[in-house]
């Protein structure tokens, strides 16, 4: 067990942690829960041994090992492929593997030289080659692969350096090499802030399975409801434990707030009372000692703090903007592809659009991590080159908020430089009062931007950025990091907002609360919807449901009303024996892969004999079968309302049904082209 004892911890005269106690209990799962800024970051490296307190201690036990994925990464990267960076979390076993390499030379050099050391040599590699095999040496590799696959990476990135990746995807492979390392005590600060749906689906799963402690910072809610028992509310400079989840922690605080608020009122009462009372008979020489011991009973007082109050409501107007022509932004039809680092290259938009943003639109542009959603937001504020025609409207003015803004603020200015140094400086009052809305406190606004928690320079990037009144916004992730009272500040802030926006999000209830029209980036393409998110949600699972063009009777896909005829004509070629015992290769090699892989999963299916197809082709159709079952079966639970009331059971249920929607997608279209490929190979 770790145990913090009596922890405390000042940044000037601002006071983080005041005798902090916290015995933390193996194998519990607790989410570290609090504002931005209040000290959580803090409190893991405490843990971690990286920020010593000013006072008290932590004791960690010499045979616990402790696992820590910091909220950001520096930005020094090593010179190694993703892989064999993730593998540098063996370094014992890769240690040992330097050894037997060593001793395999030496044993090189020896030869024919004197027998004894011979023997010691072979001894010696012998323990290291055991020492290895016991440690499973031979799959680490494997393992390394499998891990950073579910992170998300495919299988082509592994062995691209770490450096041609961005931020987010370097934060996985510290994830995954922490993960590799299997602590007895993992500290993870906000690890879904990088992360996609499936990519979160997997590290829930991981951390599911996972028997140690987890300690574990998160503003996302229905990641905190599943993954933990235990909430450790950081609040005041203590910790204040909740035994259950999230939703849990929200009614009970609510309950020990009353019960705090009821007894905090009743001591400010007998408080008044007994100063009263001191205040009547302080000269009265009768009642000398009962007002000497009243005196003495308030110093030693233990006052009760009044309960937190609830959260402020946002009193800010926010400039507005001058008003643009109808048509804002015009995207003729566009194509876009990078050269990768080792280069190929990736497409990432083929034929899109063409795309209009009107005036007083509020876009949301959804999709997977890596569909192309940065990317286009870059198009549409015009810094990204690519195949196309970009036209601003009237009387446009952009303005672009991304995560690194955040990065890109200058550490050295206070908060109130750093927005004062915006070139439409306005007065200072102003810029006052939408700090305040941002909630920084009069005291705050001094800060140095380098001291800043994640949370805090989010929020005065978005600051930044909402202070200069243009009239059409592109966001990409402002919501990452903030806490839930700064994103209901962001929410006011673009309710009120009068012009045009574009905004990437992952954040359900936030592209809820104020977008009307849906961009949804899938496969190079972007399907648009006028609605919102909740709506589009809706309708696809529709559309899906009903599109003839996908489904047959009987729930068979028809491809297109086309019928395969299974009848072939065969061509046998010439055959040499050599020519026989190659095809017989072939064979066996592609119905391994069909068999371990299944035939939507590989490349080169085409090679595929007839028979071979035609049984791929039955075993496609008996999963498309499968999942549509699954589907109906999920459809049911989402649409019984009783089901909705509970978020994190039916998040986990949406969820489930994008997966396998996406799943039979994948699978229609394998089954078309398998189809129509047999067709056309039976008619040759
Ligand atoms: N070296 C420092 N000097 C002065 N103040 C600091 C320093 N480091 C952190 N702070 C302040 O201490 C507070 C706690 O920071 P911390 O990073 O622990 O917050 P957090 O709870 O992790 O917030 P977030 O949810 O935004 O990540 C913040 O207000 C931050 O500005
Ligand atoms: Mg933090």
């Amino acid at each position: 067990m770790i145990q913090l004892d009596n922890i405390s911890l000042s940044f000037g005269s601002r006071e983080i942690f005041k005798n902090l106690n916290w015995p933390i209990k193996d194998g519990k799962r607790i989410g570290l829960f609090g504002p931005n800024g209040v000290g959580k970051t803090t409190l893991l490296n405490v843990i971690a041994g990286q920020t010593h307190p000013d006072g008290g201690a932590v004791i960690v036990p010499p045979s616990v090992t402790v696992g820590y994925l910091p909220q950001e990464v520096g930005d020094s990267v090593s010179a190694n492929t993703v892989v064999e960076e993730g593998m540098t979390a063996f370094s014992d076993i890769q240690a040992l593997e330097r050894e037997m390499e060593s001793v395999r030379e030496e044993l090189g050099r020896v030869s024919g030289g004197s027998a004894g050391e011979r023997k010691r040599l072979l001894h010696r590699l012998d323990a290291v080659q055991t020492e290895l095999s016991t440690r499973g040496a031979h799959t680490v590799r494997y393992q390394t692969e499998k891990l950073l696959l579910g992170l998300g990476f495919e299988t082509g990135d592994l062995n691209k350096p770490l450096s041609t990746f961005s931020g987010g995807w370097r934060m996985r492979v510290a994830l995954a090499k922490l993960l590799l390392v299997r602590p007895d005590v993992l500290l993870l600060d906000e690890p879904t802030n990088h992360l996609d749906i499936e990519s979160i689906d997997w590290l829930e799963k991981y951390l599911r399975e996972f028997k140690g402690t987890v300690i574990l910072v998160s503003h996302d809610q229905y990641f905190l409801d599943r993954m933990t028992d235990t909430i450790a509310e950081l609040a005041m400079g203590r910790i204040t434990e909740y035994a259950g989840n999230y939703s849990y922690y929200l009614e009970e605080r609510k309950s020990r707030h009353r019960i705090q608020k009821s007894a905090y009122e009743n001591q400010q009462r007998k408080i008044k009372d007994t100063e009263r009372f001191i205040e009547r008979f302080r000269y009265k020489n009768t009642k000398a000692s009962q007002v000497q011991s009243r005196i003495k009973a308030l110093e030693k007082l233990e006052r009760i703090p009044p309960p937190p109050s609830d959260d402020p409501a946002v009193h800010f107007k926010f400039p507005e903007p001058e008003r643009s022509g109808k048509a804002v932004l015009e995207l003729s039809g566009f194509s876009k592809s990078y050269n990768a680092a080792d280069g190929s290259v990736v497409t990432v938009f083929r034929d899109a659009g063409p795309l209009l943003i009107s005036r007083g639109d509020k876009i949301a542009l959804i999709g997977k991590n890596g569909a192309g959603k940065s990317t286009l937001a870059r198009i549409a504020i015009g810094t990204e080159p690519f195949e196309g025609e970009r036209k601003e409207g009237y009387n446009v003015s952009v303005t672009y908020f991304a995560q690194h803004l955040a990065e890109s603020l200058d550490p050295s200015n206070t908060i109130i430089e750093e927005l004062e140094s915006q070139a439409e400086a306005r007065n200072e009052t102003e810029i006052r009062s939408l700090l305040g809305a941002f909630l920084f406190s009069e005291g705050d606004v001094y800060k140095k931007v380098s001291v800043l928690s994640g949370g805090e320079k989010s929020r005065v990037a978005l600051a930044k950025t909402l202070l200069s009144p243009r009239n059409f916004l592109v966001l990409d992730e402002p919501t990452n990091h903030l806490d839930i009272q700064s994103r209901n500040v962001l929410i006011e802030a673009l309710r009120q907002y009068k012009g045009t926006f574009l905004v990437v999000s992952h954040d359900r209830h936030f592209l809820d609360s104020i977008t009307n029209k849906i961009w949804y980036a899938e496969k190079g393409r972007i399907v648009t919807y006028p609605g919102t998110y909740s709506e589009f949600r809706y309708h696809q699972s529709l559309r899906e449901r009903m599109d003839p063009e996908s489904t047959a009777e009987g729930g068979t896909p028809a491809g297109n009303g086309r019928r395969v005829k299974y009848d072939e004509a065969q061509n046998k070629p010439a055959e040499s024996g050599e020519f026989r015992r190659l095809e017989a290769e072939k064979r066996n090699r592609l119905y391994r892969e069909l068999r371990d892989r299944g035939i939507e999963n590989m490349e080169n299916w085409e090679e595929l004999s007839a028979s071979q197809l035609r049984s791929a082709l039955t075993g496609l159709e008996q999963r498309i079968r499968d999942i549509e079952c699954n589907i109906s079966e999920v459809e049911a639970f989402l649409a019984d309302p009783d089901n909705f009331r509970d978020g994190g059971r039916s998040a986990e249920a949406t969820q489930k049904f994008d997966r396998m929607h996406g799943e039979l997608k994948k699978l229609y279209e394998r089954w078309e082209a398998v189809s129509s490929h047999l067709e056309k190979r039976v008619s040759d």
